[in-house]
């Protein structure tokens, strides 16, 4: 039947995603995000390089986890779920208390006291979630979450939950869709490392499907636009991690146990899936890298005032990484690009005041005052 209108990516998807035919769908109309061609990016103008921001920010709560929760929640209901749990840095716990509301069920979760920025702490309570702070950090929580599942009528809604990953692969296929191609780096910040695997799950499978039509008509049209049949891809990406320097178990070798960036939400020491994101840098010939909370916290600030992008911290990684790999030439001239910029900057409004340079004004409100204001900057 047709649609009048976009639903969300399991109607879009769902012959890609291993859901049952009848179940009921839980979505917020997630996905389908923007892919932004950057403009004014210096590295890439040189050097020919075709830039794009895949904005998950804008996805329903402001995050990619929307792609993940979706499928995730749905699942839980099918199997008759009355509760989901999550240990976050933020984002996770956001998106699960949102999709739980719409579900009708109740959703727990576990968050790092005081270490998660306000607008997501905001989320999780305004949609009715269970909080649930501890004196710890992510991993502890994601340790807990582990062990009281064993224990209690819960379902893990982290990406340890493959209907996660699952849902978050379809970012991949709306990139491979918009560009008729995979681009030839794909660059992502990392921090519990589900969603560079599910980047690389979909990649793979498209590409193993080469030449076939691998998603259905998108059902409000006539077979003809952007979503129909176009997704094979013959290529598949570099898949680039980029982590913050306080925080890079992958540059490591190996866990950290007090992992410490501004970038809060990817402030993850042991991550959950280690072995499929190491195996999806080395399969693709990718590689990791990390960079200072100062790199990240300007290439943020450069998104926002030169592309008119407001990404949280911890997505500004994804094109720290991609600028400092185009200067050193690790990132080819003429190639394209994606980063994933995975949330929104009003996830973390304090971070932004804090760092922002724009000096405000305080002025008398009559006109001599504004003129001169205005002359004085312009
Ligand atoms: N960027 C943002 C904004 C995130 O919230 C996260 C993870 C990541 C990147 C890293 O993605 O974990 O799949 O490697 N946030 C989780 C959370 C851990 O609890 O919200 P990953």
């Amino acid at each position: 039947m047709k649609k009048a209108h976009y639903t969300g990516l399991i109607d879009r998807y769902r012959d890609v995603l291993p859901l049952a035919a009848d179940c009921r769908v839980i979505s917020l109309c997630e996905g389908d995000t923007p892919l932004i061609e950057c403009h004014n990016i210096k590295q890439a103008n040189e050097r020919d390089i075709k830039l794009f921001l895949k904005f998950e920010g804008l996805n329903p709560t402001g995050s990619f986890k929307d792609r993940g929760m979706t499928v995730a929640v749905t699942q839980a209901v099918t199997e008759g779920s009355q509760a989901i749990i999550c240990a976050s840095t933020g984002n996770t716990s956001a998106s699960a208390a949102a999709y739980a509301a719409r579900a009708g069920i109740k959703a727990f979760v576990l968050i790092p006291d005081g270490k998660i920025a306000m607008g997501k702490l905001a989320q999780a309570m305004m949609h009715g979630a269970s909080i649930i702070q501890i004196r710890g950090n992510f991993d502890d929580g994601m340790r807990l979450v582990k062990e009281v599942a064993n224990e209690a009528p819960v379902n893990i809604v982290n990406s340890i939950n493959p209907y996660r990953l699952q849902g978050q692969k379809t970012a991949a296929y709306e990139i491979a869709e918009a560009l008729g191609q995979s681009p030839d780096f794909h660059c992502i910040p990392v921090g519990n490392a589900g969603n560079i695997s599910a980047h690389w799950t979909g990649y793979a499978e498209l590409a193993a499907s080469s030449g076939k039509h691998v998603t259905k008509a998108c059902g409000f049209c006539n077979g003809d636009c952007q979503f129909t049949g176009k997704s094979s891809i013959s290529n598949r990406p570099k898949m680039l991690g980029y982590q913050a320097a306080g925080a890079a178990p992958f540059i490591k070798g190996s866990m950290i146990d007090n992992p410490d960036t501004v970038a809060t939400a990817i402030r993850i020491g042991h991550p959950q899936s280690w072995d499929l994101a190491q195996a999806a840098v080395k399969e693709s010939g990718g590689w990791f890298n990390s960079f200072t909370d100062e790199e990240i916290l300007a290439t943020q600030k450069l998104l926002a005032t030169k592309e008119g992008v407001f990404c949280e911290p911890a997505s500004a990684t994804s094109v720290t990484g991609a600028l400092h790999d185009m200067e050193v030439g690790n990132i080819q001239n003429g190639s394209t690009v994606v980063c994933t910029v995975t949330g929104h900057g009003l996830k973390d409004p304090d971070i932004a005041i804090k760092q922002s340079a724009t000096e405000m004004l305080t002025i008398d409100a009559e006109l001599d005052s504004v003129k001169r204001a205005i002359l004085n900057n312009i």
